[in-house]
Parts: structure tokens; C-alpha cells; sequence
């Protein structure tokens, strides 16, 4: 029998599996497989009705499997990427192997750097084995510092990404130390740099590590986790385990396709997600907001050079990378998170406030009394848009809501930027048959003092990535 072998295809049908494997998020080998079962079923003859329902059981659930997360135009500006890897001491070190695999997958050139602790979790024979050359690992090894230098590691890559990053690094980042290579490094590069953080959660709530953290996103530093979960320690559960590689390598790719300039320098407000106004201690008042628009902006703004604080109502979308991230529930601490924010040149309401809330908060379980339904009596929240848009000092230059409307979508938005006193209103149609309410897409219709632009309908990212091109050149043009 024939035996096939990966190595023996050409290298142009192993790069294009290669990519095929990542953007799925399989091995290569598992993905060649997957072919080659599907090719093999094709020319079966049908088969019988119950085999047929449990095939069309099995299509179903590989269909269903996490849609791929990558767009075409993310993987062609990441490929051919240089990648410099920080790889911290930390036990998440193990996963670092798995992330050059993953970088190296979408054609990124991998250039590693390991600290003293890195070693002692992870050999560097493994790691150049995946990266396919040796890691760099002394600032006085006068070899290395011959061929390639510090100096040189900090300046050639696009992207520097430092995973696991642990508390000590990012204490040395934020403090502007250098007294190993891994350090020297961070210091002496000025290119963009996508931060996993990797600890027991104990040390990612201390206040220093914290601090440090504000301090290396107000430099302009990415983010990509720490995920809430079980820690190698037993028993211990909380925020602080490593994003996944997978995850890792999406956030280098979205940085390198996106990063630019357009809004380096300023500072930006982003309001994302529904609000919830309690009731009881178990019951509150929401609306359906996903928050994939806010975020969505968050994150362009980001990746654009802004310094940014989203703030977010509860959502199950992750944090953006590279985004000071404040958590609210109710409009009240919405109100106060983004006051708190201020001074800011831009500031973007995108979320889903909730109008009302209920007039008391019960601190006990409100019973079922056999009789009457109780009556919720509602009260206002403050508009945040419109105290904010409102303000005789400390106004950001440009003030933006967005208007979610299911009739006279236009009408209605231009009506309500002179009533909120904003500069413009990013308004959509929510209607439940646009699918735009928790969906990935969005049609725009931005209205102005000067006039109305429809937008195409396109991804929530797309809508993001507009909207930044348009603050950037009416920033610009004010200036
Ligand atoms: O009045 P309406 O809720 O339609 O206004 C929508 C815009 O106002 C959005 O930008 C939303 O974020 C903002 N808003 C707010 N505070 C509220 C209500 C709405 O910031 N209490």
C-alpha cells in the first residue's frame, strides 16, 4: 500500500493546508484527515434513511463546531509577520510551545526570548525545535549579541508578543527596568506589543500588579486575557489563567492587520453592553445588547493608537486587546465610570442604557404573596450621552451615540441628536427581522448637523473600523 506523508507535498499545497488547519483550529494532520473523510463520503452511494440521520447528525455537529474567527484579509496581512515571543516563567510556559505552532501556522516568522524562569519550565531545545532557531536567552552572551544584539531583537519585529507574561515582567515593564535580555528587549522596542498575562489570581488582583497593569495600557500596551478558570495549583480558581494559544495567535493577527496611527495620541470613552437595574437580589431589568458593537469599537480605536476605556455592562464578549476595560451593571455606575474617564478627545456611547429602573431595590427576595402581583414602579436613569454631551467643561471634542430605532430610523435619530446635544448619532434598525440585535452585522445611517451618510450593510468590526476612519479625519480636520 502507497504511504503519503505531509513532508512529501509541495511546500505551496502545505502552506494552503496549513492555513486551512489554523483558521479551523485543528492540527494539519487532523484537518488532511478531515479531507479526505469528507472526499471518501462523497463517493459512498447513499446511505440507508437511519445511517443517513446519524451522518446528518454527525455533518451537523462538525458544522456546528466555533466558526472559524479569521477573515482572509487578517491571515494575508499576517502572514510573513516577524513575531518576537517573551516567553515569562510562569507554568503557562508549556502553552507558549503550542502558541509558536500557532503563530508558525499563519505563516508568522517566530523569533523567541526566554527569561532565566522560562528555562526552568520549558527547555529552549523545545522551543527552537517549534520556532526553528534557538532561543535567545542572555543579555551577556557575546555570541548572540554578535549576530543579532538586543538592540536588533527589540527593532526587527512587527509584533512583540510576551506570553506567559507574568507579574515580574510586566512590574519590569512598567517600571522601565532592564536587567535581563527579556527586559532589555521590552525596553528597547517601540513596536506594538500583545501582553498574555499568566498568574495565580491572587497576584493578578494585588493592587501593584494591577497598577502596573493601567500603567502598561495607558503606554499602549495589547491585551489578551487572563481567562477566569482552575489554576495549576489545586484548588484554585479565579482570573489569571493564560488566554489559549488559539487566541493568542487571533489577537497578534488582528493587531497586525489593523494597527495604524489614525488615532495615536488621544483618549476615547467607549460605552458597550445592556445595563441592569436590580430589583431584588435576584431579579433586575435588561435588554438584549450583546455589546459586539462597543466592543467592536473598542478595539479598532485601539488598534488605531488610541489610549481607550471601554465601559462595559455585562456581556459575554471578551475584553478587547490593548483596552482599559471598567465593569458596570447599573446606568448609575455607567454614569460615574465614564465621568471618571474624562478628560477625553472622543468619547462613543454605544450602549444599550436602560431607560428605567426600578424605584426600589428590594434587599430581600420579593415573595409571591398568593394575592396581587406586586407593581414595579419605575424611575428614570440619568442620560449618560446627554450629561456628558452636556457639559460646560471637560467636553471631549466629539460626543457620538448611536440610536437603535424600529420605525423612522432617520428622522428619529437626527431628532434625537439636538435633543442629546451630541455631534453625531450612529443610528441602526433593531427591528427583530434585521437580526441586528446580538447579531455580527449592522447597516449604519450616520447623521450629522451636516447631513445623513448611509453606510453598507457590513460586520460589526466593519462598522467599527468606519467609524474610526471617520472620527480620524474629522479629528484632523478640526485640528
Ligand atoms: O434615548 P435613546 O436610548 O434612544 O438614546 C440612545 C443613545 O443614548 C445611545 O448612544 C445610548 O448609549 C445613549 N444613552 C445613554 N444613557 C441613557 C440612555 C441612552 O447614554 N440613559
Amino acid at each position: 500500500m502507497a504511504s503519503l506523508t505531509v513532508r512529501q507535498l509541495d511546500e505551496a499545497l502545505k502552506a494552503r493546508l496549513r492555513l486551512r488547519a489554523a483558521r479551523h483550529g485543528r492540527s494539519m494532520e487532523d484537518e488532511i484527515r478531515g479531507i479526505l473523510r469528507n472526499a471518501a463520503e462523497q463517493d459512498e452511494p447513499a446511505p440507508p434513511p437511519a445511517a443517513a440521520k446519524r451522518g446528518g447528525a454527525r455533518e451537523g455537529s462538525r458544522r456546528a463546531s466555533p466558526a472559524p474567527d479569521r477573515t482572509p484579509a487578517e491571515d494575508a496581512a499576517a502572514a510573513h509577520k516577524h513575531i518576537l515571543l517573551v516567553i515569562g516563567g510562569g507554568i503557562a510556559a508549556y502553552k507558549s510551545l503550542d502558541l509558536i505552532r500557532r503563530l508558525r501556522e499563519r505563516d508568522m516568522a517566530v523569533r523567541v526570548v526566554m527569561t532565566d524562569a522560562a528555562q526552568r519550565f520549558i527547555t529552549p531545545l523545545s522551543v527552537g525545535a517549534l520556532a526553528g532557531e534557538h532561543p535567545h536567552v542572555d543579555l551577556f552572551d557575546a555570541k548572540s549579541e554578535f549576530d543579532v544584539g538586543h538592540i536588533r531583537l527589540a527593532r526587527d519585529p512587527d509584533l512583540v508578543v510576551i506570553a506567559p507574561a507574568t507579574a515580574d515582567l510586566m512590574a519590569k515593564m512598567a517600571c522601565g527596568l532592564a536587567d535581563d535580555l527579556a527586559s532589555a528587549v521590552l525596553l528597547a522596542t517601540d513596536k506594538k506589543i500583545l501582553l498574555a498575562p499568566a498568574m495565580n489570581p491572587k497576584m493578578w488582583a494585588n493592587k501593584a500588579t494591577q497598577r502596573n497593569l493601567a500603567q502598561l495600557v495607558r503606554d499602549g500596551v495589547a491585551l489578551v486575557g487572563p481567562n477566569a478558570g482552575e489554576m495549576a495549583e489545586s484548588g484554585e480558581v479565579g482570573v489569571g489563567r493564560m488566554a489559549e494559544p488559539l487566541d493568542i495567535a487571533r489577537a497578534a493577527a488582528t493587531l497586525l492587520s489593523q494597527s495604524s496611527d489614525a488615532l495615536k495620541g488621544l483618549r476615547v470613552i467607549v460605552t458597550s453592553g445592556p445595563t441592569h437595574e436590580p430589583i431584588d437580589p435576584v431579579r433586575y431589568i435588561a435588554n438584549r445588547s450583546s455589546g459586539k458593537q462597543g466592543h467592536a469599537i473598542a478595539e479598532a480605536a485601539a488598534a488605531a493608537g488610541a489610549v481607550v476605556t471601554l465601559i462595559s455592562g455585562p456581556v459575554t464578549v471578551a475584553d478587547p486587546p490593548g483596552v482599559r476595560v471598567v465593569k458596570v451593571e447599573r446606568a448609575r455606575d455607567m454614569l460615574r465610570a465614564a465621568e471618571a474617564a474624562l478628560p477625553a478627545d472622543v468619547a462613543i456611547f454605544a450602549a444599550a442604557v436602560a431607560d428605567w429602573r426600578s424605584a426600589t431595590n428590594s434587599r430581600e427576595k420579593i415573595k409571591k404573596s398568593g394575592k396581587e402581583a406586586p407593581a414595579l414602579a419605575l424611575v428614570e436613569n440619568p442620560d449618560i450621552l446627554a450629561t456628558i454631551a452636556r457639559r460646560k467643561s471637560g467636553r471631549p471634542q466629539l460626543v457620538i451615540g448611536f440610536a437603535a430605532e424600529t420605525e423612522h430610523v432617520v428622522e428619529n435619530a437626527k431628532a434625537k441628536l439636538a435633543r442629546k446635544g451630541c455631534d453625531w448619532i450612529l443610528a441602526n434598525d433593531v427591528s427583530p427581522e434585521t437580526g441586528i440585535m446580538g447579531g455580527d452585522s449592522n447597516t449604519i445611517h450616520l447623521v450629522t448637523r451636516s447631513g445623513v451618510e448611509h453606510w453598507p450593510p457590513q460586520s460589526k468590526g466593519g462598522v467599527a473600523a468606519a467609524l474610526i476612519e471617520r472620527i480620524a479625519a474629522a479629528i484632523k480636520g478640526r485640528q
